[in-house]
């Protein structure tokens, strides 16, 4: 049987992963796992590891275009990139993240930027950052027929006014806040929340009040389920690891070490061997010499 084959026989019996699909986990208290992707190897790697839902974030921006902050992204970026990673995973939920200003100027603007994340990108889905102050466009967006995930806490689109990457939450009067906003995007129609650099307790507490999964990173382990970035988690990305990123590989390191050995093997003419070569055949190779001495 071929990989294929045996690939496609698989997920015949894998059934495609819905928001209906995070519902019932909560209910069944089974965690939702959710990694980002911004390329069709990693969406297709992802989807082998039989994932949920994968994330298309705008720390697309930090982890592969190499910008400061999220706030460059912008929707061809994001379109781009989602496009490779539906191309790649079938199965599993499909969530473009909105970028900066693509939601933010008025709701209709909003509307039509979600929309295109499910028409031209192959998404299931969209999530936009913020609170209280989103659930008008969420709401309108989910009378579209546009499933939306909110994202609490920690949103770094807002980095210039929170002044920098900081947990939010830690004081009773912002975790308030932060109860009451998770409670109105439910009202609005969200079908998930992502709860990201959160005190623990407060995560627990969220998650306990809604009847829609909260999506943990830096939340703790009471959430109905957890994301991670794949470059953290791969370390593709050795710039910086936040504290809450458990590194499963050193990718960086593995990819350094391979390129360092090319480099030794084509100067010290180690690479190409034969094995690595085409060869034209005697007949056609003494054909060829004749030809030039003509
Ligand atoms: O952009 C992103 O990858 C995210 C996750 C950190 C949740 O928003």
């Amino acid at each position: 049987m071929t990989t294929t084959l045996a690939k496609n026989i698989r997920n015949e019996k894998r059934k495609k992963i819905t928001t209906r699909s995070f519902r019932l986990k909560k209910k069944r208290g089974e965690s939702i796992t959710m990694l980002t992707a911004y390329d069709y190897p990693t969406a297709l790697a992802i989807e082998k590891a039989e994932i949920d839902s994968i994330l298309v974030g705008d720390s697309l921006g930090m982890v592969v275009l190499g910008y400061e902050n999220t706030l460059p992204v912008t929707m061809e970026d994001m379109l781009h990139h989602c496009k490779a990673v539906s191309r790649g995973a079938k199965i599993p939920l499909l969530i473009g993240d909105m970028p900066f200003m693509s939601y933010q100027s008025d709701i209709w603007t909003a509307v039509e930027n979600a929309g295109r994340f499910l028409q031209e990108a192959g998404m299931d889905a969209v999530k936009l950052e913020g609170g209280r102050e989103r659930a008008d466009a969420i709401q309108q967006m989910v009378l579209a027929g546009i499933p939306v995930m909110g994202h609490l806490g920690l949103t770094p689109q807002s980095v210039n006014t929170v002044g920098g990457f900081k947990a939010q939450g830690k004081k009773a009067d912002q975790a308030k806040i932060l109860v009451e906003d998770a409670l109105i995007l439910e009202e609005a129609g969200a079908f998930g929340i992502v709860l990201e650099a959160v005190p623990a307790q407060l995560a627990e507490l969220i998650s306990s009040k809604l009847r829609i999964p909260t999506i943990g990173i830096g939340a703790g382990v009471g959430c109905d389920g957890q994301v991670l970035v794949t470059h953290d988690l791969v370390g593709q990305f050795d710039k910086f690891t936040p504290k809450f990123v458990k590194q499963y590989a050193n990718i960086h390191h593995v990819m350094q070490e391979a390129m360092i050995a090319f480099r030794q093997d084509v100067s010290q003419k180690n690479f190409p061997t034969e094995s690595h070569s085409i060869f034209m055949n005697d007949e056609e190779w003494k054909t060829l010499l004749s030809e030039l001495e003509k």
